[in-house]
């Protein structure tokens, strides 16, 4: 592999305007492999994992190890894409220079290429810390998994004249601390286009409408694997009921003796 083929943060950020960049989470090595040979241009290892791989109702009990672990299994598993790896609720959130060390941890132990963040305006002077020490950061804002308590549940953000004023302040935040792009969680899409259409970086939605400049679904949504999947989310394809039957077949057959023949 040539050097220069690897997606980095400023051929992220260079799509800006000149085309649609698609992103699925990945939380393994073997997802990795299969979403890089398939042409992803970043692949984010999100703390969705807390849901979709550690069965937890949240993410909020997910740990720097936990992200560690799975960033590392998932760089394994890439050549070409850019792994953008989240920081975990409390990571960053108590000081600066623990954002630092934490963040620094994804990109020196498990090899990310970049850290996520959630938060606008309140996260801009982490952001902008993080990136004066070397750590690509991608923005996140519109609902915020990790603060679903204070938010009082994964509603749709900006509704209110108020709260899509908060949002644009928190978009304009974000790429003016550096950010190579963000992500807009359950943004109406209206807002969302327009936020698209203000910033200089690159929107990557959820749940947001098809206006941004790009989309990120959790990989097990998209696959059919997760029972109740939010309604934004196409499933490409219905894993779930295909691998029951493989696992139903198989004990059956080790019961009556089918297997080995
Ligand atoms: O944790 C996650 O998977 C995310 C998304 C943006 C899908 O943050």
């Amino acid at each position: 592999m040539k050097i220069a083929e690897k997606w980095t943060v400023s051929r992220i950020r260079d799509m800006k305007g000149r085309g649609r960049i698609a992103c699925l989470t990945a939380y393994d090595f073997y997802t990795a492999q299969l979403l890089d040979e398939a042409g992803f241009p970043m692949i984010l290892v999100g703390d969705s994992l807390g849901m979709t791989v550690l069965g937890y109702e949240t993410t909020l009990p997910v740990t720097m190890e936990d992200m560690l672990r799975h960033t590392a299994a998932v760089v394994r598993g890439t050549r070409r894409a850019l792994v953008v790896a989240d920081m975990p609720f409390l990571s960053y959130q108590i000081s600066v220079e623990e954002a630092i060390r934490h963040a620094g941890r994804l990109l020196k132990e498990a090899g990310a290429d970049a850290v996520k963040i959630e938060g606008g305006l309140a996260r801009a002077e982490t952001i902008r810390r993080l990136i004066e020490n070397g750590i690509p950061v991608l923005g996140h804002i519109g609902l915020l998994p990790q603060s679903v308590r204070a938010m009082g549940g994964y509603r749709t953000q900006g509704r209110t004249p108020e709260a899509a004023e908060q949002l644009r302040r928190d978009a304009q935040a974000v790429e003016n601390a550096g950010c190579f792009a963000v992500v807009l969680e359950c943004v109406t899409p209206t807002l969302a286009e327009e936020i698209t259409r203000t910033v200089g970086i690159p929107t990557i939605g959820i749940g947001s409408g098809p206006r941004c400049d790009g989309q990120v679904l959790v990989v097990n949504d998209l696959l059919g694997l997760t029972s109740r999947p939010p309604g934004f989310a196409r499933p490409y394809a219905q894993l779930r009921p295909i691998i029951a039957d493989a696992f139903r077949r198989f004990r059956q057959d080790v019961e009556t003796g089918a297997f080995p023949e």
